[in-house]
This record gives C-alpha cells, sequence and structure tokens, in this order.
C-alpha cells in the first residue's frame, strides 16, 4: 500500500470537515453522548464544549474539575451533568487527558460566522 497516498486521503478528508481533527474514541464514548458528535453541544440543552468560556479559559484544572464533579452547585442549567458524566469507571488520568484533549479542539475551533444581528 503507497502510504503517501493514504496520508493526502486523509488530509483531503480532513480539510472536507474543516481541518478539526475528531474526538478520539474514549471522549467520544464518555463525552459525546451529550455534548454531541464534534462536541459543539445537543439542541441548547447540553452545552458546546467547544465555544465553552470553562473549557476556553477555565484552564486545566477547572475542566478537570468540572468533569470529575459535574454541574457545580450554584448551576442553572435545566439539566445538570453528573459526576464523570456518569462514567464513574474514569480514572483521574483519563479524566486529565479528556480534559487537555477537549481544551485543544475549543482551541482550534472557529465557529461557523453568524450573521450581525
Ligand atoms: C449525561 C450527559 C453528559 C455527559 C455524558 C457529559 N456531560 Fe458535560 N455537561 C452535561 C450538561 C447537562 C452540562 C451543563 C451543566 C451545567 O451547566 O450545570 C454539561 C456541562 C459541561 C461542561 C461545562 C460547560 C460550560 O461552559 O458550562 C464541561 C466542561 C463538560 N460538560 C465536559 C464534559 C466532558 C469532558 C465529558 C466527558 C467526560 C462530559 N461533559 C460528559 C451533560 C453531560
Amino acid at each position: 500500500m503507497n502510504s503517501s497516498k493514504s496520508l493526502l486521503l486523509f488530509l483531503s478528508l480532513g480539510s472536507l470537515l474543516g481541518a478539526q481533527t475528531a474526538p478520539s474514541p474514549l471522549v467520544t464514548q464518555k463525552c459525546a453522548p451529550c455534548h454531541g458528535p464534534d462536541l459543539n453541544g445537543v439542541g441548547g440543552v447540553f452545552p458546546s464544549l467547544l465555544s465553552s468560556k470553562v473549557v476556553k479559559q477555565g484552564g486545566l484544572d477547572a475542566v478537570v474539575k468540572f468533569i470529575t464533579y459535574g454541574s457545580p452547585p450554584d448551576s442553572q442549567s435545566l439539566v445538570k451533568m453528573p459526576a464523570k458524566g456518569g462514567h464513574l469507571d474514569l480514572t483521574d488520568e483519563q479524566i486529565k487527558q479528556i480534559a487537555e484533549e477537549v481544551i485543544e479542539h475549543a482551541v482550534a475551533y472557529k465557529p461557523a460566522k453568524v450573521s450581525p444581528n
């Protein structure tokens, strides 16, 4: 198999998808069911992780904390996030890895242009 050809295919697929890397299997399994396959939120109920203030500006510790404990006590959200998204088998190491990845996706995310009105 010609590896430069498959690399090319991979690259052009990537540009079709807006050059954003897809979430890893871990994030897809543990976070995407609520936050959407692209982590960009679902139905105004599950917030986008790509444009999330916590993810974009909170730093690693804040994201790790949110994942570990779920919704904070002062959450105004109609729907709360359970601790670890309900996946109590996640280790601290996995949570850190997930947090780092989610931050990476959020940093790389360029929101689609919206009209100024
Ligand atoms: C069972 C559904 C569910 C799963 C699974 C889930 N979340 Fe959430 N998540 C939510 C809901 C609902 C909120 C809004 C909670 C709130 O604001 O109190 C939320 C909020 C968040 C926020 C804060 C966003 C913001 O800006 O307010 C972060 C960060 C987050 N989730 C990360 C994750 C990560 C990472 C995973 C995967 C380990 C994950 N979530 C899995 C339901 C889920």
